[in-house]
């Protein structure tokens, strides 16, 4: 499998005793930003780790709830480098297991939406360290139902997909299979999106559909911003990352929902 240095790593553990005393880790899901939002098993493990291992989009909030004798260990990836900081996210996740420590890796969202946190998983249990799982709230669920869209409502939406926007991937998504969602969220989109409504219109979805943009969804520094998948490809909305970008008819349903908006 990609991206796994498990093989190379499987030796690291050598005796029955340093599996007996290594310690756990918890890959946690940090939810999209109000600290309401983490769960309760979420606030429990962060309250008993030693070290905290953290994305870029964990909110300051969450971290704040962090106790102060924790050793917090930044690893957020920027443009570019997530391949090289995923391999020493590996690397320390293992070496602090391996020290005994109680490990949190927490994540924004859910671990396995878009987080890695399959793949972390994997190498950890490969090499025999105890993991366990506390999903989190996603953004691509959260956030819209936030700012008043729902993803499915009746006789508007059946079903919805969420899709990775992110072009500079390996495995940029196959548009003609989620042109026709009736309910399409995309994650990480903000940078290609003219060029995402371009190629949806051009394989047929209507370009007067609705759309939304939420930035920063359920922190203080949310914004909401409505238009169509048109004025998308046309390069005429101005939008700041993160932003859960909706299309689809459920987007007018907010109109009803919070009128004042
Ligand atoms: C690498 S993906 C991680 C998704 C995460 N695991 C989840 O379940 O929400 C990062 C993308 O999630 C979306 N995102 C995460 N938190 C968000 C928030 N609070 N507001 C808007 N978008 C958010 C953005 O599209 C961002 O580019």
């Amino acid at each position: 499998m990609q991206g796994l240095h498990a093989p190379e790593l499987r030796g690291v553990l050598k005796t029955r005793d340093e599996l007996v005393s290594a310690g756990k880790v918890f890959i946690v899901g940090a939810g999209p930003g109000d600290p309401e939002l983490l769960t309760i098993k979420a606030l429990r493990a962060l309250e008993q780790a030693d070290v905290v291992l953290y994305d870029r989009l964990v909110a300051s909030a969450i971290l704040e709830l962090i106790p102060s004798s924790s050793e917090r260990v930044y690893v957020g990836k920027n443009h570019g480098e997530q391949d090289s900081v995923q391999t020493e996210i590996m690397v320390l996740l293992e070496r602090y297991a391996l020290a005994g420590k109680n490990v949190v890796r927490l994540k924004g969202g859910d671990p396995f939406v878009f987080g890695r946190g399959a793949e972390e998983w994997a190498h950890l249990a490969a090499l025999g360290v105890s993991v366990q799982i506390v999903p989190g709230i996603s953004s691509s669920l959260a956030v819209p139902a936030l700012a008043g869209i729902p993803l499915t409502y009746r006789n508007l939406a059946r079903g919805f997909a969420v899709v990775t926007g992110n072009h500079s991937e390996e495995s940029a998504p196959e548009w003609r299979n989620y042109a026709h969602v009736e309910t399409l969220v995309v994650l990480m989109g903000v940078g290609e999106r003219a060029h995402i409504a371009q190629n949806l219109i051009s394989l047929g979805r209507d370009k007067l559909e609705p759309c939304a943009f939420i930035e920063r969804g359920s922190t203080p520094r949310e914004r909401v911003v409505i238009s169509s998948l048109q004025a998308v490809a046309n390069g005429e909305t101005s939008i700041e990352a993160p932003a859960v970008w909706v299309i689809g008819h459920v987007v007018v349903v907010r109109e009803q929902l919070l009128p004042q908006s």
